[in-house]
């Protein structure tokens, strides 16, 4: 094994993150009785390894070359060979590695037969779920930059799913959890989740690359088809639209054109709407909480994380 892969993705696993998905899987086993034991754990792990596999790779198909504040990884790697499409093929390689590396943290420290087969069915929707939403979002450029409905869908597979729906459950099957369980989750997640990537696309535009760790030009130079550029497209006079559809997705972009579609965000109203619409879902998210009667240590913890999820700026 070259020694570059390991080192490469344990740098990237260094570098920082939220560590959200392994923090709502523990979440998730806790809400159905459970005590943070080894096995939840190496699942929790699995499931931010898997991260690292999803946004290396992501950050091959956006282009971007920042990510946790650092060179992404085939950025890194193409300038360790002076050739980016060695360092583009290299990189695809250690997300596959990491990949792999993944499902042997999700699946070697098997737990009790009729659970492991339930963390299985969970892993394998919330793999497709992924990579359904990421396909959606690649290809969502090919649509009017109007197109809010497709932009919920992108939002609800990319992200709500992957990042809080099915971590939850996962960590909940551990614990044995029944299917009400699970739906009460959902309930609570998918609103969360929601409000997340709302989160992440505002601070895409708005936020300080010091803080995100990524640059404020990679959303609008992908043409990121997300829900705040839908309803500013919606509501755009045509001087707006023009520029809009003159900015957004254009490769070259630089920060004063950046600058003019932040002031179309505002004049739309559409960065406003964005707000409400994070506090609405957060709101959503608690009372869903309030529902349902969980172990007290695990209700406070998943309150906790709503508001950190919902109101951060990295
Ligand atoms: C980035 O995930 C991709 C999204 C679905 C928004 P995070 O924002 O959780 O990234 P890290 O792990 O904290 O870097
Ligand atoms: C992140 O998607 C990739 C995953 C869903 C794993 P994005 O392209 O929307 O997120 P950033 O902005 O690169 O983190
Ligand atoms: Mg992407
Ligand atoms: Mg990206």
């Amino acid at each position: 094994m070259p020694g570059d892969v390991a080192s490469v993705l344990r740098s990237f696993l260094d570098s920082g993150g939220k560590r959200l998905r392994p923090v709502m899987c523990v979440l998730g086993h806790r809400a159905g009785g459970g005590h943070d034991d080894d096995t939840v754990l190496r699942v929790a792990a699995g499931l931010e390894m898997f991260h690292a596999f999803a946004l290396i790779h992501d950050d091959i198909m956006d282009n971007s070359a920042t990510r946790r504040g650092r060179p992404t990884v085939h950025q890194a790697l193409g300038a360790t060979y002076n050739d980016s499409a060695l360092g583009a093929g290299a990189a695809i390689l250690v997300g596959d590695m990491a990949l792999v590396w993944s499902n042997e943290l999700l699946y070697a420290h098997s737990p009790l037969a009729d659970r492991a087969a339930e963390l299985r069915r969970i892993v394998d929707a919330m793999h497709q779920e992924v990579i359904y939403g990421q396909y959606l979002d690649l290809t969502a450029p090919l649509r009017p930059l109007a197109d809010l409905e497709a932009a919920w869908q992108v939002i609800r597979y990319k992200t709500a799913k992957y990042t809080c729906e099915r971590p939850l459950h996962a960590g909940a099957a551990l614990a044995g959890a029944d299917t009400a369980l699970l739906a009460a989750l959902t309930r609570y997640a998918l609103p969360l989740g929601d409000a997340f990537q709302l989160r992440d696309d505002l601070l895409g535009v708005f936020g300080d690359p010091q803080h995100t760790g990524k640059s404020t030009l990679d959303d609008l130079r992908e043409g990121k088809r997300t829900v705040l550029l839908a309803l500013a497209a919606q509501q755009a006079t045509t001087t707006q639209q023009r520029l809009l559809d003159g900015t957004v997705g254009n490769p070259h972009l630089e920060a004063e054109d950046a600058a003019r579609v932040r002031e179309v965000l505002e004049a739309t109203g559409a960065r406003s709407t964005v707000e409400a619409m994070i506090a609405h879902r957060y709101e959503e998210a608690l009372a869903a909480l309030d529902a349902v009667l969980l172990p007290t240590h695990a209700t406070t913890a998943l309150r906790t994380i709503a508001a950190l999820a919902t109101e951060r700026t990295s």
